[in-house]
Order: C-alpha cells, then structure tokens, then sequence
C-alpha cells in the first residue's frame, strides 16, 4: 500500500481501538478519509436494513443526501448490497443503475462490510474527480471493512 493509505490504516487502528461502539467509529472513519484523502469529497456507510430489504444512511461526512434509504438493487449502492462485491465507477455517467447525490460527483466506489460471510454494511466513497480510484484505494477500503466488521 502506498505510504498515505498504510499511515491512514494505522490511524483507523487507533481510532478502533479507543472507540467503544461502531456507531462513533464510523462517525470517525468518514472523517478521517473525507479529510486526509483529497479526491474523497463525501464519504459515508450504508447500514443493511434486512426486513425491509433496503439500505440505511448512517455516519457520514459531505454534502447532505437525499438518498437516506435505498432499496437493494437501486443505484451503484443497492447494486453492492446485491452481488456482495466491491463497485469502482471511474465515471458516473456511464453507469445506467445510478442515483445521484450531487451533479459535482464523478466517480464513486462502494466496498461491501461482510460479517461471518454475510453483508451488513458499505463503505460509499463519492469524488469530484473523473476516474481517481485504483487497486490501492480497493484494498485500502477493503482493509477498513474486515476491521469494522468484527464490530457488527
Ligand atoms: N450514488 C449512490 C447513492 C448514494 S450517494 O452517492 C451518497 C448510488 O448510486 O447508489
């Protein structure tokens, strides 16, 4: 990993640590990657809802959303708590399966929170920038998610 995302790693080790609950250390997490990574211009979870099969808004740092709850299967999000799998969009409008937050995002990547093989959870990163995610930040996010998911 690049010597930005292992620092940031480390740091979300701390965070996890001397947080109690999930809840304060989502809160942290989006505000650590919405600060420190430039091209992370909104960064939030998205908490499954499984009786009514949907998704939840949870923490979350970057402009307000009007997309607080979203069906499995809507938009890039619903998409990911569908296939369990990791979406990297490197430019929004050529995703047809897609809902808007912002007409400033770009680019978008949704890392899935897997609990004992079973998705609960995502990490939402939205950027400004055309086409700025690579391996690296899939890794570094996917990293992030195994640690969260001991906390479900
Ligand atoms: N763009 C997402 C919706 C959530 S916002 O990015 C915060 C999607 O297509 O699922």
């Amino acid at each position: 990993m690049n010597p930005l995302f292992t620092s940031l790693y480390q740091k979300f080790l701390i965070l996890k640590e001397n947080s109690g609950d999930l809840e304060s250390l989502m809160d942290q997490t989006a505000t650590l990657l919405k600060s420190k990574i430039e091209y992370y211009d909104w960064v939030g979870f998205y908490l499954l809802d499984p009786p009514n099969n949907r998704l939840v808004l949870g923490p979350y740092k970057g402009a307000p959303t009007e997309h607080t709850h979203i069906p499995v299967g809507r938009g890039i999000c619903g998409q990911v708590a569908e296939t369990w799998e990791t979406m990297t969009i490197q430019d929004v409008t050529q995703q047809e399966n897609y809902l808007a937050c912002s007409m400033d995002v770009r680019s978008e990547i949704v890392v899935p929170i897997m609990h004992n093989g079973i998705f609960v959870a995502q990490i939402d990163i939205d950027s400004h920038a055309f086409a700025p995610f690579t391996s690296e930040d899939e890794q570094f996010l996917a990293a992030i998610a195994t640690q969260l998911a001991d906390l479900f």
